[in-house]
């Protein structure tokens, strides 16, 4: 066999071009306030809020919750307590007064949730899902399950858009990240394909940021933020990947645990 022979698959041999496999499309949204610009393209939203809605809530559904209400405002989560739910309210990194619960993952580990519904409204992270959850599928990733949440979009390829939560309509570093973390892993898969600026922008951003995350995140504003509330352990739970495989996704007007 010569060398041009050995070059050819079986198909081309025959005549028959072979197929390019589809690539999915995996793409970075900076803020929900931008989701306009980009929902029409995918199938799949995951919703990102580092620090600390959807650490929060990743970290309650390993702890045995059955299922997270997110609201957008405080009176509906007033209202959820009232008729006799745990309900839990955060803004600008504070408790609200009148609840017990709040933002901080490690008010979501103890036995008191576990087969619980929460209603659940945080400044940020519970608006994202719900201006996503409308038109989309839903799941939530933070860092603390990326692995799980990568190995998901393998096993599973579709057009996903990695949708951050920001700061009230505005970027912020640490979902970016995140963001940049799962589009460089599904990148590599050889299933998924990009192209928008603000992806490769969170991909360079998690190259840099990935030897450490802490580190690297000390200037940002909601690290700053939650700092002066003395909340750094929180800080570091958050910024501290992979301890749980547990995926949530939105399905009839509550997250629940995704089965697969
Ligand atoms: C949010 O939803 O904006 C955040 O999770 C704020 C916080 O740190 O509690």
């Amino acid at each position: 066999m010569d060398q041009s022979e050995s070059c050819q698959t079986p198909f081309l041999q025959q005549g028959i071009m072979a197929e390019k496999p589809k690539k999915y499309r995996v793409e970075v949204c900076f803020s929900p306030d931008e989701f306009d610009l980009y929902k029409q393209e995918y199938s799949t939203v995951v919703a990102i809020d580092v620090l600390r809605a959807t650490t929060a809530i990743c970290t309650a559904f390993h702890h045995g919750v059955d299922k997270i209400i997110p609201v957008s405002t405080v009176e509906e989560a007033m209202a959820y307590k009232a008729s006799g739910y745990i309900a839990a309210a955060e803004r600008n990194g504070k408790i609200v007064d009148g609840f017990e619960f709040g933002n901080s993952p490690f008010s979501y580990m103890g036995p008191e949730i576990k087969g619980k519904t929460i209603a659940l409204t945080t400044t940020n992270g519970t608006r994202t899902i719900n201006i996503a959850a409308k038109t989309h599928k839903v799941m939530v990733a933070a860092l603390i399950n990326l692995d799980a949440m990568i190995d998901y979009l393998t096993r599973n390829p579709c057009d996903v858009l990695l949708l951050a939560s920001g700061w009230q309509g505005k970027f912020n570093l640490e979902d970016s990240i995140c963001a940049g973390a799962i589009t460089d892993a599904l990148l590599k898969t050889g299933s998924y394909m990009s192209d928008e600026d603000s992806t490769i922008a969170a991909m360079f951003l998690y190259q840099k940021a990935s030897v450490n995350y802490f580190g690297f995140l000390k200037a940002s504003s909601h690290r700053r933020r939650l700092r002066n509330l003395n909340l750094n352990e929180d800080i570091k739970y958050c910024l501290t990947p992979n301890q749980t495989r547990v995926i949530p996704v939105y399905e009839d007007g509550a997250l629940i645990l995704l089965q697969e």
